[in-house]
């Protein structure tokens, strides 16, 4: 197995719960170190109990990750294949993203044992599953630091946009939003142009105003989306109406930390899940969660299909915020 892309909290429980159902089950496990990399390099460590022991409540992940572009190449492929059928390995679970999974898809014509995937990010933006590993504990940690930036902003009235990660999908933003009660989510869902952004915002700072008198508010908002971020947005208000606002970009705090409980038990289900479909002979899938029971998809699907967010959510948050 490997960790591929960007890290998400709940990785190690995967790789521990892998290697312990493979060893259950009398079946050898290496795991390749810095993604792709450790395929084309020949970088591996074997995995054992004690190895695995003390990791599911660890954030990052134990085997290291990375982006690869020599993976994207058909020389990188080829070699990352020869070294696999070199040590016999008869199947790769590779724990990450879309872009992992891309990859993935294409090794098939490389590589001639099993392909599995396990989807482990924050931004929860895979098709063919609920959820995605990490992605609980990134809301979570998002939410504990907006609920200290209400505090003061609170205490000074003060109007705060905080930008979230994410890539190009909103579920970070809308679910951290909802949670902290902000008065305006930004998301891919609701985002038309920038001009037509700095409006919505506007009135919307001025109506919940009129209806509040002075008070806190908090934009929070998906990263790539308002051209320059939320330094941008913050400065065009400013600019534009008149309105202080102060930005603040959570970063790379949203991809660290312990994983929550929900995180460790949904990655201990989909790596048991994973080796039971190698077991099986199953190729070429990817891990999902529905409700509370394991599925398998078609890795093509988690790739090629887009997965918005709940836009009911969405409604339900605007109009708890905008009273008439
Ligand atoms: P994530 O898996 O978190 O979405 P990336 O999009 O950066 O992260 O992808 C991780 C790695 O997967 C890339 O660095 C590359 O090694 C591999 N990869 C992504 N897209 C492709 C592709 N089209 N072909 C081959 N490999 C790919
Ligand atoms: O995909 C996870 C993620 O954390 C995104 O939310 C973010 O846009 C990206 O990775 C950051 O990637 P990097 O670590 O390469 O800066």
């Amino acid at each position: 197995m490997l960790t591929s892309g960007g890290d998400a909290p709940g990785m190690n429980a995967a790789i521990r719960s892998i290697t312990l159902y493979a060893l259950h089950y009398g079946i050898e496990v290496i795991g390749f170190r810095h993604g792709y990399n450790g395929l084309i390099n020949n970088e591996f460590v074997g995995l054992d109990e004690p190895l695995v022991r003390e990791i599911i409540g660890r954030g990052g992940t134990i085997l290291k990750s990375a982006r690869c572009e020599e993976f994207k190449t058909v020389q990188g492929m080829q070699q990352a294949a020869d070294n696999l059928h070199a040590h016999s390995v008869d199947g790769l679970i590779v724990i990450g993203g879309d872009g992992s999974f891309s990859g993935l898809t294409k090794f098939k014509q490389f590589y001639q044992g099993q392909t599995i995937g396990v989807p482990g990010t924050i931004d929860n933006d895979i098709d063919g599953t609920d959820h995605t590993i990490g992605f609980a504990t990134a809301v979570d940690t998002a939410v504990n630091a907006i609920d200290k930036i209400r505090d003061t902003a609170d205490a000074f009235e003060r109007i705060f946009v905080v930008e979230v990660m994410g890539r190009k999908s909103g579920f970070l933003a809308l679910n951290v939003g909802v949670a902290c009660a902000a008065e305006h989510i930004i998301t891919f869902e609701n985002f038309s142009n920038p001009g037509i952004e700095l409006q919505q915002v506007t009135e919307k700072i001025k109506r919940i105003k009129k209806q509040r008198g002075q008070c806190s508010h908090l934009i929070v908002s998906a990263e790539n989306l308002y051209p320059g971020g939320a330094n941008q947005l913050a400065s065009d208000l400013s600019d534009y109406a008149s309105i202080d606002c102060i930005p603040c970009i959570l970063g790379y705090i949203q991809r660290g930390g312990d994983p929550v409980a929900k995180d460790r038990i949904l990655a201990t289900h989909m790596g048991a899940h994973a080796i039971k479909e190698l077991l099986v002979g199953n190729s070429d899938i990817m891990i999902g969660i529905e409700g509370q029971f394991c599925k398998t998809v078609a890795l093509s699907q988690s790739v090629e299909h887009h997965k918005g967010v709940n836009e009911y959510l969405l409604d339900i948050q605007e109009r708890l915020q905008d009273l008439r």
